[in-house]
């Protein structure tokens, strides 16, 4: 039998992103609710599922009160998550989120009790692992190719993000909505990708950070550009460099003791969320490289969450849950972006995890107002990261 999903927020992700994966997965899954407070969104998405005005609500509450559904996946701005998720849990119903789940680990540690307690089933679309460029490059890397791990070193250039530019409008230029720039967006991707690659021996140690704000709509109080580089035990290393633009690009390697292995994209218009053509493994500088074709289509975009998509709806149906990203997964991650800004604040490497005594712990990255910021800091300088209430600043 097939399970019974609802969704909720139908803006970009959904409709761009999310609704393809939905009508791929109809052997598993089938979305009998909506919810947004967008009426044009509301039309689009109940056209394209042949949804009934009964089963399309302004509001989560109201989807929550009415439908009969086992899981909601929700894809609002990243500041509803946590009221979404607590009275999902409350009527019993299932959630997968999208990333980043939450704006500071202190509402992560919220909805992990809210889940445990209720007993309802939870996840977090970390979609990326199941890109076939990804998947591909994490089969080899624990199928041992590379021999241990040693460093991880991503990178995403110019990606476009709605929002963002001069001339858009939205909530991720606005740090209280957002709860950070392209770190604690697409960043948040590279943090868990670089993770799931290091393997399970990583264990993050200390965290050091730059950002800066050069292109994006002037009124924005967020990074557009940033290097984290994280240093774990044993010498392992995660490097991560973004920002954001106009183009795509960017690249994947991975240091392996006995190897090393890139993702290549066929050209510059290609980032980590694009189709890759194949994956190089150099052994030996004499020797070429064993190459993984991949096979991917970029049309349709049932691939992008696709495989998120389909693990959580097998996870409620049968209760196996391979490849879901669980709740502690995106804590690790949100603990490590706020120890990137924590670095930036303080302008020194910082410990990780993050501490509980951290004022980013609690209130997330508008906490960085909250420490002692050199007068030439780049949070002053551009006026970064504003809490509510605040005057934007001179950036
Ligand atoms: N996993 C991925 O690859 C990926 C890709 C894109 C976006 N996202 C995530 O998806 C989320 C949404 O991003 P987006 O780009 O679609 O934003 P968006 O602004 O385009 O869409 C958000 C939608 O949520 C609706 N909304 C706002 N508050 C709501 C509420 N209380 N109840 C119901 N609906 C509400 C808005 O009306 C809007 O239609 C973000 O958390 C973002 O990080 C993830």
């Amino acid at each position: 039998m097939t399970v019974r999903a609802a969704l909720v927020g139908l803006g970009f992700a959904t409709q761009e992103l999310k609704l393809p994966a939905y009508l791929a997965a109809t052997d598993v899954v089938s979305v009998v609710a909506i919810a947004d407070p967008d009426p044009e969104a509301r039309k689009i998405i109940s056209e394209r599922l042949g949804l009934p005005a009964s089963a399309c609500f302004s509001t989560y509450e109201e989807l929550l009160n009415t439908a009969d559904v086992d899981y909601i996946d929700v894809s609002t701005p990243h500041l509803t998550h946590l009221p979404i998720l607590t009275l999902a849990a409350e009527r019993g119903v299932s959630v997968v989120c999208d990333k980043p789940l939450a704006m500071s680990v202190a509402e992560v540690d919220e909805m992990i009790g809210v889940t445990e307690r209720s007993g309802i089933r939870a996840g977090v679309h970390h979609n990326y692992t199941h890109f076939p460029s990804h998947a591909e490059a994490l089969r080899q890397v624990r199928a041992g190719a590379l021999g241990h791990v040693d460093s991880v070193t991503m990178t995403a250039h110019s990606v476009y993000a709605p929002g963002v530019m001069p001339g858009d409008e939205g909530w991720r230029g606005t740090a209280r909505l957002a709860g950070g720039g392209i770190l604690m967006d697409y960043g948040i991707h590279l943090l868990y990708l670089s993770q799931h690659l290091l393997g399970p021996t990583f264990t993050p140690r200390t965290v050091t950070a730059r950002v800066d704000k050069r292109r994006i709509r002037p009124e924005a109080d967020v990074e557009d550009t940033v290097t984290v580089h994280i240093e774990g035990e044993a010498g392992q290393t995660a490097t991560l460099t973004l920002m954001w633009g106009m183009g795509t690009s960017g690249h994947t390697i991975v240091d392996g003791e006995t190897g090393t292995l890139q993702i290549r994209y066929p050209d510059m218009l290609s980032a980590q969320h694009n189709v890759a053509e194949q994956i190089e493994i150099v052994r030996d500088r004499l020797d070429a490289p064993t190459v993984v074709p991949i096979d991917w289509e970029r049309f349709p975009l049932s691939w992008y969450y696709g495989g998120s998509v389909r693990a959580f709806a097998t996870y409620i149906q049968s209760g196996d849950a391979t490849g879901v990203a669980t709740l502690a997964e995106a804590r690790a991650t949100i603990s490590l972006a706020l120890s990137a800004y924590e670095s930036v604040a303080l302008d020194r490497p910082v410990e990780a995890p993050l501490s509980p005594s951290s004022p980013l712990y609690s209130i997330g990255v508008t906490g960085v107002h909250k420490l002692e910021l050199a007068a030439d800091n780049v949070i002053r300088r551009r006026g970064l990261y504003q809490p509510a209430g605040a005057e934007l600043g001179d950036g």
